[in-house]
């Protein structure tokens, strides 16, 4: 036997690893705490169908590109672009410094989760439903950097073990294991009924009809330019796009595996469980807390109005709280994973460390980062106002500048490097290389070259104040 002495790239072992890893990627506090909250406020079904039509249009296309621009560079995020053009080196740097952004601050938030989870499971649940508890837990000094390292030792712990025993074997564990939880709380939250605060009795179902069905009496123009902004922001940021990560999962997964299946099933995956979230949500906070309790959305959302609404249920209400807080954890590891990974493989590819040496690296960074985070909610608080208008502390400035700034940015120049300088057939050969058929071939070359740049740039416009809907 030829023993070869050069270093094997890691590689996924079949599609359903890569499709489980990089939908693991995707479905993230996005979904869970985002999304519903979006449906609700912009008018219910309608919200849905602008969304799936921009999923399979506008994120399609991203997604299939970067996983293209990887599986046909074999290289990460960093590297990638270079090696597509020598000219377009500038847009690794920027694709690989958003994850090194989002990393520390995405972990901060993994360690909150755990901690609540840690409440519910040691029966201290009902003192989470005090309004003031989650800000009690966040001036405290300690506890919120505690479970910082907790949520950031598991993942560098399964970012260490390589991207086949590490992430693929996780992914295939914990998906199934997050669908199977999302289907049964979902489920509970129709059969509930209450009478609320204010008196009224509502069911699950009442909720769901909040949420399914389109408000389109009070629809106007200007409500459907909202409601599909809101929607394209949403799609952009739950498919995991415009962060490298795509890029690095993209060159682990082998030549002949079909590119166009995969992504289709990340894509269903994904939005599926969008959807879940909206079935699980909506409804409970409805019950409990009528029209108003849907109001809130992200941190308030999950760490202030849901532990009321588990408080609401009684005694089930510990219970299904853990179920909850489990399938929360589970999806904000396997993205934070993800986020990690595409750091992890840019130094190795760029400087030829060992894959541990890459992840103590980085973990030291995200911790350091994660640290100044923690402390901006206690002994540094501060506000800053955001050029959208938004009151902003630490995390929220990071996020910012990473999500609404840097990644429609990098998103912007990967449309005009593949649209424009190298021509879409770059993705399409790749797409093609495994025998199949690329059947959305004339969507994607109109939505790269055109649609795909123009929306972007509706985005990046409204981040930075310069354009407003409201
Ligand atoms: N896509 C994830 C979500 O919907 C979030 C995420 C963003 C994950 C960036 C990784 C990187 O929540």
């Amino acid at each position: 036997m030829v023993i070869s002495m050069e270093k094997k790239r890691n590689s996924f072992g079949g599609s359903i690893g890569f499709v489980l890893a990089a939908a693991g990627s995707a479905v993230g506090l996005g979904n869970l705490w985002r999304f519903p909250y979006l449906a609700a406020k912009d008018g219910g079904g309608l919200f849905l169908v602008v969304y799936i039509i921009l999923v399979l249009t506008f994120g399609f296309t991203l997604l299939t590109t970067e996983i293209a621009i990887g599986r046909r560079t074999k290289q990460s995020p960093l590297t990638a672009y270079k090696a597509v053009n020598k000219k377009s080196g500038f847009l690794g740097y920027l694709a690989a410094i958003i994850p090194m952004m989002i990393l520390p601050y995405y972990c901060v938030i993994g360690g909150w989760v755990t901690k609540y989870l840690v409440v519910y499971c040691t029966g201290a649940g009902t003192a989470a439903a005090d309004t003031s508890y989650f800000t009690g837990f966040l001036s405290g000094i300690t506890q919120p950097i505690v479970f910082l390292c907790i949520f950031l030792a598991l993942c560098a712990v399964i970012v260490a073990r390589g991207v086949d025993k590490g992430i693929e074997r996780m992914s295939k564990f914990l998906m199934p294991v997050l669908l199977l939880l999302i289907l049964v709380i979902s489920v509970f939250s129709l059969t509930i009924k209450s009478e609320g605060a204010d008196g009224v009795v509502r069911s699950g179902f009442d909720g769901l009809k909040v949420y399914l069905i389109p408000d389109l009496n009070s629809l106007t123009f200007s409500k459907l330019v909202i409601t599909v902004v809101d929607a394209m922001g949403q799609m952009f940021y739950s498919l995991s796009v415009a962060m490298g990560i795509m890029i690095a999962y993209g060159s682990y997964v082998p030549d002949d595996a079909n590119l166009v299946k995969s992504i289709n099933q990340i894509e269903l995956f994904d939005t599926v469980v969008a959807f879940l979230a909206g079935v699980m949500i909506i409804p409970s906070v409805f019950v409990f807390m009528g029209r108003e309790g849907m109001e809130a959305s992200g941190p308030g959302l999950m760490f202030v109005s849901l532990p009321q609404v588990f408080h609401s249920m009684g005694k089930a209400g510990t219970f299904v709280a853990i179920l909850f807080f489990a399938m929360v954890l589970f999806a904000a590891l396997t993205s934070a994973v993800s986020i990690m990974e595409a750091v992890v493989s840019s130094v190795i590819d760029k400087f030829g460390f060992s894959r541990i040496k890459a992840v103590i690296i980085e973990t030291v960074i995200a911790l350091g980062v994660g640290i100044v985070v923690c402390i901006g909610y206690n002994l540094m608080y501060f506000e800053f106002k955001l050029p959208n208008g938004t009151i902003a502390q630490m995390l929220d400035i990071l996020d910012y500048i990473s999500n609404y700034c840097l990644m429609p940015i990098v998103s912007i120049g990967t449309c005009i490097l593949i649209g424009w300088i190298m021509k879409p057939d770059y993705v399409i050969d790749e797409v093609e290389k495994s025998g199949v058929k690329f059947s959305r071939r004339t969507l994607y070359i109109i939505m790269i070259r055109f649609v795909a740049p123009a929306m972007l740039m509706v985005l990046l416009l409204q981040a930075l104040g310069l354009f407003s809907l409201k």
